[in-house]
């Protein structure tokens, strides 16, 4: 009876101990937190963040030598007798292997493509007008492009600091230029980024068929580096809209409506290790390069390699279930099939987009 009290004391640390302890793990933590914060707090996004609204999804029905009449029944639209114009409209940042595959797969169905670029990224920093000083690899589609230029500003990162009030400026400036390519009613408008392809089968359905929603999201196949690492289906924002007075150019949530399987979407797919640094820097993210070696030429190659993140982050996910399966590297993929016909038919000049071309230009 007399011990309980003793064994007690006995137990409780001593507080030296504790001390120590704390003096250990204190900092420990605050640089796990300063090293990692943004893995920790995307790791724990399922507890903080909503998911966003879910998409109803389109069924889309394709096969090769199928008719325009049938594909159109089968969406519960009607076949037309004359094809609409379709215009495609990109602001351009340096992409200029993705924009030949694009154009080149759409040049048959696109009436103008619409581009735009500007002499500063996003951040404010000047760039070069590469599509500009690129144009003649450009030629076969010369009579269709309606090209216009930006002037950026490069104060906007004193005055703002925020990346995205340049962004929504180009996409006031697309506005003016798909006017004066002379859009007009009814016409099918393509709203994507360079590296968001719809596919020919997306475009002449919108093109050959009545009914069609004003606007719809196309859900794409989303890629990293090349089609050898295919993502997932998660790439949402591109949008093609039948136009009309109240269109304005957006790469944003604009409809609860997706049609699926609409296309390629392959981000960072470029030929030289330069494209990539000039990407991750001119970026609306560019706060992601977090580190300096982060732009080293070896890290980035072996990355690309590898399938893993180039800012060593963890996928936007909304629940763990979906954090964990996407968690390390994108499993290597080893087939080229439904791809860009473009790509195939110029596989040589294409290679690193291939399977087994994960090594890439020096510079
Ligand atoms: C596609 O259809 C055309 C005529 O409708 C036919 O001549 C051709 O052989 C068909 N191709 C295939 C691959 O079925
Ligand atoms: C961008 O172009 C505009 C108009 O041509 C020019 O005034 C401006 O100085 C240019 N900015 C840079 C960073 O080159
Ligand atoms: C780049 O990274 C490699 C290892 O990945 C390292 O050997 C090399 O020194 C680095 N280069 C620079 C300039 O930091």
């Amino acid at each position: 009876m007399a011990g309980r009290p003793l064994r007690l004391t006995s137990r409780r640390p001593p507080p030296k101990l504790l001390l120590i302890l704390l003096f250990i793990l204190v900092p420990i933590c605050m640089i796990g937190i300063f090293l990692h914060g943004q893995k920790i707090s995307y790791f724990f996004r399922p507890l903080w963040d909503n998911p966003p609204q879910p998409f109803t999804h389109l069924p889309h029905y394709y096969a090769e030598n199928i008719s325009m009449h049938h594909l159109c029944s089968l969406h519960g639209w009607s076949p037309r007798s004359q094809p609409r114009r379709v215009f495609d409209g990109i602001i351009f940042s340096n992409e200029l292997d993705m924009l030949e595959i694009r154009w080149r797969e759409l040049h048959q169905y696109v009436s103008k493509f619409v581009i735009l670029e500007s002499n500063t990224t996003f951040t404010g920093i000047p760039k070069p007008l590469f599509f500009a000083e690129n144009r003649a690899r450009f030629k076969f589609a010369e009579g269709k492009i309606v090209y216009g230029v930006f002037s950026g500003r490069t104060s906007v990162r004193e005055s703002h600091g925020d990346p995205f009030v340049l962004e929504s400026e180009q996409r006031g400036a697309m506005n003016a230029l798909l006017r004066r390519a002379g859009i007009s009613s009814g016409d099918v408008l393509i709203m994507a980024d360079t590296d968001e392809i719809p596919s020919p089968e997306t475009v002449k359905l919108l093109q050959w068929c009545d009914g069609v929603p004003p606007m719809m999201h196309l859900e794409l196949r989303h890629y990293m580096y090349s089609f050898e690492f295919p993502v997932d289906y998660s790439s949402w924002r591109a949008s093609i809209h039948i136009y009309g007075p109240g269109t304005r150019y957006r790469h944003s949530r604009l409809t609860d409506l997706i049609l699926s399987d609409a296309g390629w979407h392959c981000s960072f797919c470029f030929r030289r290790i330069q494209e990539f640094v000039f990407k991750m820097t001119a970026y609306s993210h560019a706060d992601r390069v977090r580190w300096q070696n982060f732009l080293n030429h070896s890290r980035i190659q072996k990355i690309i390699c590898r399938g893993d993140d180039l800012f060593d982050m963890l996928p936007e996910e909304y629940s763990f279930r979906e954090l964990i399966k996407k968690m390390g590297s994108i499993p290597r993929s080893a087939s080229a099939i439904h791809l860009p016909s473009y790509l195939i038919e110029n596989a040589n000049k294409f290679k690193f987009l291939l399977p087994g071309g994960c090594l890439r230009e020096p510079e």
